[in-house]
């Protein structure tokens, strides 16, 4: 038995490198034989992990990401108070006494704003007047400092700052996106096909060490697969690429020939991550980086919003090719790259990771099950037929076959009812969603996000490879100024083009 072993993980996380698991989105089966055979396996599925971090409460961020839930608290040990107090206007000094207790605690101002106070006049008959102040104070002075202000100030109350789950706004945030919450494993999953085989364990543990040690912005690892893992591969590719051409969508057909001739996709070799990320880069924009476990689902989706997706390196066990209970790199690399190569479909796989960023557990659980009934099971129409466009279905032979048949049930996607539909995690899906078409599918999603609440919009910064908060009407505007530069080189194209504004485009 291969001794587990602890490997540290970024600002205090620890994990047992044996226990780690990749990602939750997926479905990873691949069955040869399709007709009346159950599917025996499971599915690792982000919408059981989002449930999961909402009941057990463990998507709140750690101590390792900022110590409070405030998107726009981020330093150490201080804590944003909105404070309501009222002061009489008889004595002027109680005013500046509320300035001493400011100073006393080092407390940073941050907006002050002043009203008549609702109570009535006073005695005297003058006005009181009620302040509304935002500030910041070390946490370990909050108490007394509020009970400080009570002894000069009227009716103090505090009013509670709307909670906004932490999330990444730069790039290399995304070291930090690595939260694990799963403890399924081959080492104690009796059902892994790896269970018995400690040699399999130990190599799947050396790979998954490589992304663990992975930090943004070094070059992604490569792995000397050996030449069983390439047999592995080659029986995968090939038997799903025989299936591909009438049941794939266009968009991933022409993604995998796209890997094939310029990537080094093949029967023979397993592509590498960091070639694999260079075409992409090139194609959409799109980046991978090594994941080294199951990832929870808010730090997975919050990946897209850089069009960062996290991938497996380890394949599967050598006795189970058609088989997998995880996702693996036969899962990765052919359901899901192809796919990423269209950039239709990046900007639809960037769009819900934009929206899962700072959303409410309910919302990310929401967004991971149209994940699942898109990104990983979704269908298509293209030319009067219904296509595959989901990687667990392109990554699985038995069910692709089967979602394709008569037997499962058909709906148009409508992501309202989309994201409450159950899904299924033990056997093929009963239920299909059928999008008319990407465009119709991404705008659709716009408008579910936009139904998403938030108390804040976010943009995405290309050149910087970051996300804006656009909390200040300055950087509204800097945007819209960019927009418009835009929309003046496009008018200049179609002027040189002879065409007008009003020309439908070709
Ligand atoms: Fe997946």
């Amino acid at each position: 038995m291969q001794p587990a072993k602890t490997v540290q993980m970024e600002k205090g996380y620890s994990k047992t490198i044996n226990s780690v698991r990749q990602i939750s989105i997926t479905s990873m089966k691949t069955e040869s034989v399709v007709q009346n055979i159950p599917f025996v396996g499971r599915k690792r599925s982000l919408i059981d992990d989002a449930r999961k971090e909402r009941a057990s409460g463990s998507s709140s961020p750690g101590p390792s990401r900022c110590d409070d839930n405030f998107v726009f608290e981020e330093k150490e040990g201080l804590v944003k108070l909105n404070i309501i107090f009222a002061l009489s206007n008889e004595e002027n000094a109680a005013f500046f006494k509320t300035g001493k207790v400011f100073e006393t605690f080092e407390v940073k101002l941050l907006h002050i704003e002043s009203r008549p106070a609702r109570k009535l006049k006073n005695s005297s008959g003058c006005n009181d007047l009620e302040f509304f102040m935002k500030c910041e104070v070390h946490s370990s002075d909050k108490d007394i400092f509020i009970n400080s202000l009570k002894r000069i100030a009227d009716s103090v109350r505090t009013v509670q700052e709307e909670k906004v789950p932490w999330f990444p706004r730069k790039i290399r945030d995304l070291d930090k996106c690595q939260l694990l919450v799963t403890k399924y494993d081959p080492d104690i999953d009796q059902d892994h096909p790896g269970f018995s085989d400690p040699e399999y364990r130990k190599r799947r543990c050396f790979i998954a060490e490589l992304a663990a040690n992975y930090k943004e912005g070094e070059q992604l690892p490569r792995v000397e697969y050996t030449q069983e893992e390439v047999a592995t591969w080659r029986q995968v590719y090939q038997n799903l690429r025989s299936i591909y051409p009438d049941r794939a969508c266009k968009q991933f057909l022409d993604g995998l020939e796209q890997l094939e001739r310029e990537c080094g996709y093949g029967e023979d070799s397993i592509p590498q991550l960091r070639d694999v990320s260079a075409f992409l880069k090139e194609k959409t924009g799109f980046q991978l980086r090594p994941v080294a476990g199951l990832l929870s689902a808010r730090d997975f989706l919050a990946s897209l919003a850089f069009r960062m997706f996290q991938c497996t390196q380890y394949i599967r066990h050598a006795s189970a090719p058609m088989h997998s209970p995880e996702p693996d790199c036969c899962h990765e690399l052919l359901g899901h790259i192809p796919m990423l190569a269209d950039k239709e479909f990046a900007q639809f796989s960037q769009e819900i990771g934009l929206a899962s960023l700072g959303a409410s557990d309910e919302d990310i659980e929401r967004l991971s099950t149209l994940y699942w009934f898109t990104v990983e099971f979704g269908l298509c129409k293209q030319d009067g037929t219904v296509k595959a466009y989901g990687a667990g279905l392109l990554s699985s032979y038995g069910e692709l076959i089967y979602a394709l048949s008569n037997k499962p049930e058909y709906k148009p996607f409508n992501p309202e009812e989309t994201a409450v539909q159950p899904h299924q995690d033990q056997t093929f899906q009963p239920v299909y969603f059928v999008s008319e078409s990407f465009e119709d599918a991404k705008l659709k999603m716009r408008h579910y996000s936009s139904s998403i609440q938030r108390p804040f919009q976010v943009r995405y910064d290309p050149f910087t490879c970051s996300l804006e908060v656009l909390d200040q009407p300055c950087k509204v505007q800097y945007a819209l100024g960019q927009i418009r530069e835009d929309l003046k080189i496009l008018h200049s194209a179609l002027e040189k083009l002879g065409c007008g504004l009003n020309t439908e485009p070709e």
